[in-house]
């Protein structure tokens, strides 16, 4: 089998980095995770990459200052040195620009933790509650310049309970991003989700 080498980008714990490792060594996978970059040299996920024989690069985006394309220059010279074909987004916190998101368009995911388009941005959890949603959950994208749009891959759904709070629902989320992620790379690398 022809597996796609992937790259996952982290910003943090890699939760959704660790899922889709262990989704890869299934035999009949189509992707294999190739390399891991973070933007932060403390990611905690790193550790856990390397823990499990990946390949590992740090960017750090504080080297560059304000220079985006310098950084996104650098990131992308890891990712052809390692002849990547498709990159997840994983909790990777950096908006990208433009040029980088066009040179990948198509071969580019996000996860992110609402039902797209619902809650774009930071703290789904929370206006979820405020908002009085009974339901919510996780979208997987390609992504496009406009933060958290672009053509959705896959979706999965979570009930709000009464007494939930933003720890419990982000919890039950967490364990569908963790199901729907390696579902949506699949369909991706096997060429059943186009953008
Ligand atoms: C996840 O909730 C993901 O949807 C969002 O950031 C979080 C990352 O968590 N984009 P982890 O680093 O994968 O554990």
């Amino acid at each position: 089998m022809d597996r796609k080498r992937v790259a996952i980008l982290i910003s943090g714990r890699g939760s959704n980095m660790t899922a889709l490792i262990g989704a890869a060594k299934a035999d009949d996978y189509p992707a294999t995770i190739a390399l891991v970059v973070s933007n932060r040299p403390d990611a905690a996920g790193l550790a856990r990459a390397r823990a499990e024989g990946i390949r590992t690069a740090v960017v750090d985006h504080a080297a560059f200052g304000e220079d985006r394309h310098a950084f996104e220059r650098a990131l992308d010279g890891e990712l052809e040195a390692q002849h990547i074909e498709i990159i997840c987004l994983a909790g990777f916190m950096r908006l990208l620009t433009p040029w980088f998101v066009d040179r990948w368009r198509g071969r580019l995911l996000n996860i992110h933790p609402s039902l797209l388009p619902q809650f774009k941005g930071l703290h789904t959890h929370r206006r979820a509650l405020a908002a009085g949603v009974r339901e919510h959950g996780a979208t997987v994208h390609f992504v496009v310049p406009e933060m958290d749009a672009g053509p959705i891959v896959a979706q999965d759904t979570v009930p709000v309970r009464d007494g939930d709070t933003e720890s419990t629902l982000a919890a039950r989320v967490l364990e569908v991003e963790h199901r729907l992620y390696p579902r949506a790379l699949r369909a991706v690398a096997e060429g059943r989700a186009h953008s």
